[in-house]
């Protein structure tokens, strides 16, 4: 019996690829596979699925975040999306954790003052910066990477504030000390982060972004840094990814990383064999899979 096809959009780490060699006839094109294992830089629409052909059965996306899935035109043809939930919880956690630290404690600013030879001497009041002990940070999007992030921060003497759906977020921005974004990308949470969001922060208050880049309305934040609105962010993410403001790179009170949030080996390992999984489910086993969100 001929094995199920499926297309793979990019690169993978070795196991996942042995993996998925073991239980699949692996195609270089979507255009007749029977499932799609996804990267989150592949767009997949309805124009992709059509393309694809009506024999796709399922799309695993190689993230916890759908937002680069039109689950709605999964759904109306009945193909499976599944995604890589709990295996990237405590990565991207810790990633948020150290952005905190890393901007409040000025590490990355320390770090460009010495990369460029600037001058400096040990002095009691040089580049002083903020403990997080005893701040209190809002977590907006209180889902399990967003519970996890609040678990580390809690740890190192931080209060938290959890910010779902129908709390209160004013009262929340206007007592935080770090505002962290965990929430998806959805049509709701677009641009959540606006200019009338920042003007609710204090203006000591930081933004911390691991969740995806336009949730946060990238103009709008820029003009808040500049103008003292906020005191700094420390971003992972961006709207237009890979590109990044350049406006951004200019400021120092900004900390940037390269969407690195589950970028730790056993993570993208451990998403890469879930996504496995997902696909086996559907295409071998015939059933859903439990990290299916269509
Ligand atoms: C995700 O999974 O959504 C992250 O952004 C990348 O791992």
């Amino acid at each position: 019996m001929s094995r199920p096809r499926v297309h793979v959009t990019g690169a993978v780490p070795a196991r996942v690829a042995a993996a998925l060699a073991e239980r699949f006839q692996l195609v270089d094109q979507p255009q007749g596979a029977d499932g799609v294992l996804a990267l989150l830089t592949t767009t997949v629409d309805a124009a992709y699925v059509d393309a694809a052909g009506p024999q796709l059965r399922v799309v695993a996306n190689y993230a916890v975040g759908v937002d680069n899935v039109d689950l709605e035109a999964a759904r109306e043809r009945g193909i499976v999306v599944a995604n890589t939930p709990d295996v990237l919880t405590h990565a991207t956690a810790e990633l948020a954790l150290t952005l905190m630290l890393t901007l409040l404690r000025r590490v990355a600013e320390g770090d460009r003052l010495l990369r460029r030879r600037g001058s400096w001497t040990f002095a009691l009041e040089f580049m002083l910066g903020e403990s997080l002990a005893e701040r209190s940070v809002a977590i907006v999007g209180p889902g399990r990477i967003g519970l996890a992030t609040a678990q580390l921060v809690e740890c190192l003497g931080a209060r938290t504030a959890l910010c779902g759906r129908g709390d209160d977020l004013a009262a929340a921005l206007a007592d935080a000390d770090v505002v962290s974004l965990h929430c998806p990308l959805t049509p709701e949470t677009y641009h959540l982060v606006d200019a009338a969001f920042l003007a609710r922060m204090r203006p000591r208050a930081v933004l911390i972004n691991t969740a995806r880049g336009a949730v946060v309305d990238e103009r709008a934040l820029v003009d808040a840094l500049r103008n003292g609105v906020i005191a700094g962010a420390a971003l992972d993410v961006y709207e237009e990814e890979p590109d990044v403001a350049p406006e951004l790179l200019e400021l120092e009170n900004v900390v940037l990383s390269p969407h690195l949030g589950s970028a730790t080996r056993s993570t993208r390992e451990a998403m890469g064999m879930l996504a496995v999984d997902a696909l086996v489910a559907v295409l071998v086993d015939g059933r859903r899979p439990a990290n299916a969100v269509v």
